[in-house]
């Protein structure tokens, strides 16, 4: 019998260790993992050079635009970017145009995705406008809801208590979690209004009116409200000290939730902002350093779950408008993330098993993707090459994402993502993509 491909001379991350081995695989799975002289016969071998090989990154926020939105980003140069940042799934965001919010919307977005895609992609939908259509939603294959709170996006009235609650209910009979963006729109209108009155247009402005209470407000809303059911929240972009102890003492309540922070709002902070300008404005916006201590603390302690890229690609001219108000929010991230994971590795502040936990682990078990999560025999062979010892400067003129800006652009990294495998074929190596549009698969609630 002769398979498929075989890697040789890995240091690959299997069982919570790093091991000396080779990885066979066949028919788009891990077949073996072993000893060279114990593999079968192939005609395909990698000789991996002693790099570590990690299970391939899930990023579960991403914003990978296409359709209406094509000019910012496409499935084919978002999915490019993932690639070469090491990621081999990505969960996409439904603030498209038109809404990911129905069983139709859903279907066409997966008809064009699937031709363009590098590596796999998952999807959330926004709550349809009747909510018995929810299961017909998940039934089609969302892995998710997505619940825009800072204004409505989709269907459902999010200034009613009673119909979030109704959905929630109705949601946690699915099984599927609600990820929530945590800004509250009463508070955060009432205040963006009034500087817009007084004509209050720059970043401090902003900051003021997405304050840490616009955060704080909304979970402990949402907390309040998914307690009545067993609806799971997972929380996105978790950027405040207060957010994130308001969902600490709810797990410890026994509430099931879970969340996310991004590397935006553990690398940079409100001095980055105010130098950088408007190019690294995002929503949640970054915050003052006390916040990060407290994020890196939630790392560290295991509160936070997952760690997203929010990959929010736009044009360069939507980031520089006049006023603040008319600025378009978030940054891309896609190929950026792991380098700077990498980097704090290298530097003893994270363990390669944190970056797999929060990168790999935890998102296959909230987003419960089978076949994913870890490095074993018959898993899916979605895996990243990776060399620790690589320094370089990130140059945003260089990403594969339409976004070519960064407010990490000139940062000196250590530890690059050199091979990505997804479903056992090479689609990216040494930085360059060299994988077909229509290699990823789409990823389905089952
Ligand atoms: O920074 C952000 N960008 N936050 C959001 O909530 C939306 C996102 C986008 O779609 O651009
Ligand atoms: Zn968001
Ligand atoms: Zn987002």
């Amino acid at each position: 019998m002769t398979i498929d491909l075989i890697l040789t001379n890995a240091k690959a991350y299997v069982n919570d260790r790093i091991v000396d081995c080779s990885l066979a695989i066949d028919q788009g799975k891990i077949f073996k993992i072993g000893r060279e002289s114990n593999m079968p016969k192939t005609e395909t071998k990698i000789d991996l050079k002693n790099l570590l090989v990690l299970p391939g990154l899930i990023d579960v926020h991403v914003h990978l635009r296409d359709q209406g939105k094509e000019y910012k980003e496409d499935f084919y140069s978002g999915t490019a970017a993932a690639a070469a940042g090491g990621i081999t799934t990505v969960l996409d965001m439904p603030n498209n145009k038109p809404v990911t919010m129905s069983v139709e919307a859903l279907r066409k977005r997966v008809k064009i995705a699937e031709r363009k895609i590098l590596v796999n992609v998952g999807f959330y939908s926004e709550f349809p406008k009747n909510i018995t259509e929810t299961e017909e939603i998940i039934r089609e294959g969302a892995v998710a809801f997505k619940l825009y709170m800072a204004e409505q996006i989709g269907g459902l009235n999010i200034d009613d208590d009673h119909k979030l609650l109704e959905t929630f209910k109705m949601v946690s009979k699915l099984k599927v979690p609600v990820a929530v963006h945590a800004e509250d729109k009463t508070t955060l209108k009432r205040v963006e209004e009034e500087y817009k009155r007084a004509n209050c247009n720059d970043i401090d402005a902003f900051l003021c009116a997405h304050s840490e209470k616009v955060e704080l407000t909304a979970v402990k809303r949402l907390l309040s409200i998914a307690k009545q059911t067993n609806v799971h929240i997972h929380f996105c972009h978790i950027s405040t000290r207060n957010g994130l102890k308001a969902i600490v003492d709810a797990k410890k309540s026994g509430m099931t939730t879970t969340c996310e922070t991004t590397a935006n709002h553990l690398f940079l902070s409100v001095e980055d902002l105010r130098k950088i300008g408007t190019l690294a404005l995002t929503m949640p916006p970054i915050r003052e350093k006390h916040h990060i201590v407290a994020l890196w603390n939630g790392i560290k302690n295991n509160f936070i779950d997952i760690l997203a890229s929010d990959h929010a690609p736009h044009t360069l001219d939507e980031k520089k408008a006049e006023s603040i108000w008319d600025v378009k929010v978030g940054t891309p991230g896609l190929e950026t993330t792991l380098p700077l994971l990498l980097t704090k590795v290298k530097h003893g502040q994270l363990s390669i098993t944190d970056v797999v936990r929060l990168m790999v682990k935890k998102p296959s078990e909230v987003f419960k993707l089978k076949g994913r999560g870890c490095l074993k025999e018959g898993n899916i062979a979605d895996l990243v090459v990776v060399d620790l010892d690589m320094k370089y400067k990130v140059d945003a003129t260089k990403f594969h994402s339409k976004a070519k800006y960064s407010p990490f652009d000139g940062w000196n990294v250590e530890g690059k993502p050199v091979k990505t495998f997804v479903g056992g074929r090479l689609i990216m190596d040494e930085g360059e993509i060299i994988g077909e549009a229509g290699n990823g698969e789409i990823v389905r609630r089952e």
